[in-house]
């Protein structure tokens, strides 16, 4: 597993704030009546304007520079003509590579005025990523991590998908370890410091297990509920998570 060094933490710094602006500017955008198409148009040229590259493009054969999960599709949603709609649940994963370095973000927005299922589910992923975050620093298991998300998100009536969890991040999008959104206290890898890794829940009011759409990509719950998603790339420390993907209107907030 990948150590940062210092100069290798200011570069995977600069990485998720491009992710995080890029996202911030998608979420300013979003609007009733938008196609998600219109979303990868965004994030391409944002991403170039901040001289980096969307990493998700031709990840694995990924068709687009981000992934666009509207309403029941959990994850890796292809964005393409669906229109955005008043009430839409859209998960928004932005993953940038800057000089080699990568930063992963995800958030889930509601357009227009939320359901109060929506309500309950976006909010219940925030909180869950939180939960999640809070248990990040030296010396810490990622079962502790687990275990907070998924103690949370069963305490709210909601549940976590198991197929789809967090990741190390640094010169790759995706590498060691792996981080399951759900776990036992006191068991799994133990963080150390230097390490980057994302915590990423996917939430869900109903059933956990995905299917996947004929394009290859497209994970969705199979009784067409809701689901939800956040993720913020971290740095581990002596001291807690540094969250390297906060927006810059909210750096140094909680
Ligand atoms: N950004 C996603 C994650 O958080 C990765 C999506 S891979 C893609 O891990 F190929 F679907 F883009
Ligand atoms: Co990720
Ligand atoms: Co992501």
């Amino acid at each position: 597993m990948e150590l940062l060094s210092g100069r290798e933490v200011e570069a995977m710094r600069r990485a998720g704030a491009v992710a995080a602006a890029t996202l911030e500017r998608v979420g300013r955008a979003l609007r009733p009546g938008m196609r998600a198409r219109d979303i990868d148009e965004l994030v391409r040229v944002d991403t170039e304007a901040r001289g980096a590259r969307p990493a998700q493009l031709g990840y694995h054969g990924f068709p687009a520079t981000v992934c666009v999960s509207i309403d029941d599709v959990a994850c890796h949603g292809i964005p393409g003509d669906q229109v955005l709609e008043p009430g839409s649940v859209v998960s928004v994963d932005v993953t940038s590579e800057l000089d080699g370095w990568h930063g992963d973000t995800c958030r889930t927005f509601v357009i227009g005025e939320p359901s109060a299922e929506a309500r309950h589910v976006v909010e219940v992923a925030r909180r869950c990523m939180e939960a999640g975050i809070a248990q990040v620093r030296h010396g810490a298991r990622l079962g502790d991590v687990g275990y907070a998300v998924e103690t949370l998100a069963k305490a709210e009536g909601c549940d976590v998908v198991r197929m789809v969890g967090g990741h190390g991040i640094g010169r790759k999008m995706h590498q060691a370890p792996h981080v399951d959104h759900f776990g036992t206290r006191g068991r799994g890898v133990r963080l150390r410091e230097g390490m980057a890794l994302t915590v990423e829940p996917i939430i869900v009011l109903g059933s956990p297990e995905l299917t996947e759409d004929d394009d290859g990509w497209t994970l969705r719950t199979p009784d067409g509920s809701l689901a939800a998603q956040f993720e913020h790339t971290l740095l581990v420390t002596r001291r807690g998570a540094e969250i390297l993907t906060l927006p810059a209107t909210r750096a140094g907030a909680a």
